[in-house]
């Protein structure tokens, strides 16, 4: 998309988007009437609540839209206005969209907080969830090869503001395409499709990517991520990515990242109920998670040092699948009583957080995972389970979430949830057999393979990432 810049009002043929806060609504009200020539009255019926539109004809434009912000300026509320408004108006926008912050409308406004949530939201609006029709749906306007937007805004803001608008089109580029890869159903993102994105992006941005076949995940020992691929028609995949700035070798903390990659999830032998098993196709929205911000890392060039890991298979039903009551072992050495079938997230990542470990010796590590339905019961889609002993990563997620409209609460990690884990017969067991506290214990069992790594954090993000 390309991005122009405008630093007066001046009449154009294109279409106008004033995005408006609660704060500024009457200042901004009172410039919109006098420069685009509307009697005031018409725009008092405007509130400017989150995503509230009004469509005028004006002077600078034959159609100016009004866009409501609300009161609570953070990035995620932003973004989500603007992505609304490019998917509501899909069929009456142009692929020339101009965004004005010069109507007296931007006092309570940051101009390249405005730029990067408008750019990133209105590219995030023209998601197609419509991957696999053969008849296309139209495509959005903001989509086309033409399609351009210009930013309305004080000549001093414009450096600043280019950057942002860049820099929120960067990452809606990379959301959308994790979005295809969680939306495909297990026939169409099998465990080698998540390697070839992971490959084809690395090559793109400039990051390292190895990827292990099934005799190589063999030769190396990760017994709990062959368990779960037992019954699978299709091998497993181990993914591993790493970015590091030149610039700064050697100085940076060293982050590991590992995600959760069941492309489908029946729950194996221990197996679901038919009525919403579908959506089980996103049960790898953790390792997405990781693939995402693997190459938005890269692409920004931010200077972070970044390894990636991603376990990958299905976990499905055959003669030869793992069965509740199996005991197992893992890269850790551990041995694992595989109490059921269906809690199989926890046994691919026991193995990728164990090598992460040994292998990496990371300064923080985080694994994400659409790990437990208990997850979704207590907080449903509006935030993510975390789980760490150590408070200072607990505040910097926590406030990353907060700024990012993706919100994560804290739960506890004590060992007194420890003896849900522990086995008569194995090192651990995966389920404690009681249907309660199923995110923590979940937690308890993964930390077991984590070697008491001080920095650890497990990020339950089954319900946001379904939401
Ligand atoms: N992938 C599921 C968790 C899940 C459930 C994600 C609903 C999103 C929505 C996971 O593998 C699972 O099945 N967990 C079981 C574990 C139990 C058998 C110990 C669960 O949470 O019920
Ligand atoms: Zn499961
Ligand atoms: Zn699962």
């Amino acid at each position: 998309m390309k991005i122009k810049f405008q630093h007066h009002l001046k009449a154009s043929k294109n279409t106008l988007l004033i995005p408006i806060c609660e704060a500024d609504k009457k200042t901004a009200l009172a410039s919109i009437a006098e420069n685009e020539e509307v009697p005031l009255h018409f725009l008092k019926n405007f509130n400017a609540t989150p995503g509230a539109t009004l469509l005028i004809a004006g002077q600078s434009a034959p159609n100016v839209y009004l866009l409501g912000l609300g009161e609570q300026l953070t990035f995620g509320n932003l973004v989500q206005a603007f992505r609304s408004f490019a998917f509501r108006q899909k069929k009456q926008l142009t692929p020339h969209l101009g965004i004005s912050l010069l109507h007296d409308n931007a006092t309570q406004l940051n101009p390249s907080l405005i730029a990067e949530a408008a750019s990133n939201g209105l590219l995030l609006g023209t998601y197609d969830i419509g991957l696999y029709k053969t008849e296309k749906n139209l495509l959005h306007p903001l989509r086309h090869r033409t399609a351009s937007l210009s930013f309305w805004c004080p000549r001093p803001e414009a450096t600043a503001c280019r950057k942002a608008v860049e820099k929120g089109s960067a990452m809606a580029h990379t959301q959308l395409s994790i979005f295809d890869l969680v939306n495909a159903p297990g026939n169409k993102a099998q465990p080698i499709d998540l390697a070839n994105w992971a490959k084809a992006s690395g090559k793109k941005y400039g990051y390292k990517v190895k990827v292990w076949n099934k005799n190589q995940i063999e030769a190396n020992g990760f017994h709990a991520l062959l368990a779960v691929n037992r019954g699978s028609e299709y091998p497993p995949s181990f993914i591993q990515c790493e970015y590091l700035p030149k610039q700064y070798k050697g100085t940076l903390p060293k982050i590991g990242l590992a995600g959760k990659g069941v492309t489908f999830d029946t729950g194996g032998l221990s197996i679901k109920g038919h009525a919403n098993m579908h959506f089980m196709k996103s049960d790898m929205g953790g390792a997405a998670a990781v693939l995402g911000a693997m190459e938005l890392c890269a692409k920004l060039q931010l200077p972070v040092h970044l390894i990636g890991l991603v376990p990958s298979t299905d976990n499905c039903v055959d003669a030869k699948s793992v069965k509740p009551g199996d005991v197992i072992d893992s890269y850790s050495g551990k041995t694992i009583e595989v109490i059921d079938t269906d809690a199989e997230g926890r046994l691919i990542l026991a193995d990728a957080l164990a090598y992460l470990e040994k292998q990496y010796q990371p300064d923080i590590m985080i694994d994400l995972a659409t790990l437990t339905g208990s997850t979704v019961r207590a907080l449903g889609y509006q935030a993510g389970a975390l789980f760490t002993n150590h408070d200072g990563l607990a505040q910097t997620l926590i406030a990353a979430g907060e700024k990012t409209d993706e919100r994560l609460w804290r739960l506890p990690l004590w060992d007194a949830y420890k003896k849900d884990v522990e086995s008569d017969m194995a090192d651990v067991r995966n389920f404690s057999g009681r249907p309660v506290a199923g995110a923590i214990s979940a937690a308890k069992f993964l930390e077991v393979f984590t070697a008491q790594h001080p920095k650890w954090a497990h990020l339950d993000i089954a319900g946001v990432a379904f939401g």
